[in-house]
């Protein structure tokens, strides 16, 4: 069992740690399986149907990619028509995008910058604004990431987020609290505001590679659904659909089963819970 060890210091010394970490394994996610790097470089797509289909036709509109890793899926946006920027914490991510951008000649921007600094270094404000999979448990104050999409989206723009469930996070670790128990989730689903601190521990398993064990300590909040919902409505923005799905992108448990869509799912024998949800949300017009 990993312990569970709430960070009640610095949310500055959690960034730096966490880019520390995304510096590391940038390499190993390029050059792993689960991104399919040669596929796109081949002209194939990396984006999921499912997203594609909830983002909409992205043709001659700009799009602002948050938490954009190495830029795959900020380049699949732009060939599929959008003018796009991606931003990053990590700099290997953001100097990989570039060159990847640069090799496969697709115009793209990218910039180096926590989400939540961008206003220092992005002006203008965008058509779409997106992230997806695993962005969220990155990002401490959602208050103030609501704040940043608001300001960042033109008005009449759309957010859209894919992303895993939270509930899908607190199953990791569920074990009894005595003899007599049933097990219960040590993960917690209401974070309120305190990462959780994440040593190295030798056996982790990386999402994209799991032969990949980091050395770095990571910092992780957890967001509730209602959370989410809740920055982007304070923002000022209203819901225009909320999904929750059976599948995962990844093979988030062992024994989930992959479909011919690619997405992995609980085995046929376990009830369906959510494993991830996506929400569109727009700005109204002023
Ligand atoms: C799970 S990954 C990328 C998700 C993306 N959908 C993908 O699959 O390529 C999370 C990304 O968030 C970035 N990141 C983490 N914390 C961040 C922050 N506070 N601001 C900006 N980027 C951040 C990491 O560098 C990493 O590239």
């Amino acid at each position: 069992m990993v312990p569970v060890i709430r960070h009640e210091g610095d949310s500055d010394e959690a960034y730096a740690h966490n880019r520390a970490f995304w510096d590391e394994v940038t390499p190993v996610h390029a050059a792993s399986d689960y991104y399919r790097v040669d596929e796109f470089r081949r002209g194939a797509p990396v984006l999921h149907d499912f997203v594609v289909e909830e983002v909409g036709d992205v043709s001659g509109l700009t799009l602002l990619h948050l938490q954009c890793h190495f830029g795959l899926d900020t380049l699949n946006w732009a060939r599929l028509g959008a003018r796009v920027t991606g931003v990053d914490i990590s700099g290997v991510s953001i100097d990989r995008a570039r060159k990847l951008a640069s090799e496969l000649d697709i115009p793209a921007t990218f910039v180096r910058a926590n989400v939540l600094d961008i206003d220092r270094q992005l002006d203008g404000q965008f058509d779409r604004v997106f992230t997806s999979f695993g962005a969220l448990c990155w990002i401490g104050d959602l208050e103030a990431w609501g704040r940043v999409i608001a300001r960042v989206l033109k008005p009449g723009g759309v957010f859209y987020i894919s992303e895993f469930h939270p509930l899908m996070d607190t199953l990791q670790q569920a074990r009894p609290i005595n003899e007599n128990s049933d097990a219960y989730p040590e993960y917690p689903y209401f974070g309120g505001g305190v990462p959780l601190r994440f040593d190295p521990q030798g056996d982790d398993s990386d999402y994209a590679e799991p032969s990949f064990t980091s050395e770095e300590t990571t910092f992780e909040w957890f967001h509730p659904v209602s959370e989410v919902i809740e920055a982007l409505i304070g923002a000022g923005l209203a819901l225009e659909r909320f999904r929750e799905y059976p599948f995962a992108t990844y093979r988030a448990r062992r024994g989930m089963v992959q479909g011919d869509d690619g997405l992995w799912r609980l085995p046929p024998n376990v009830v369906a819970l959510p494993l991830m949800y996506s929400i569109r949300a727009i700005k109204l017009p002023a």
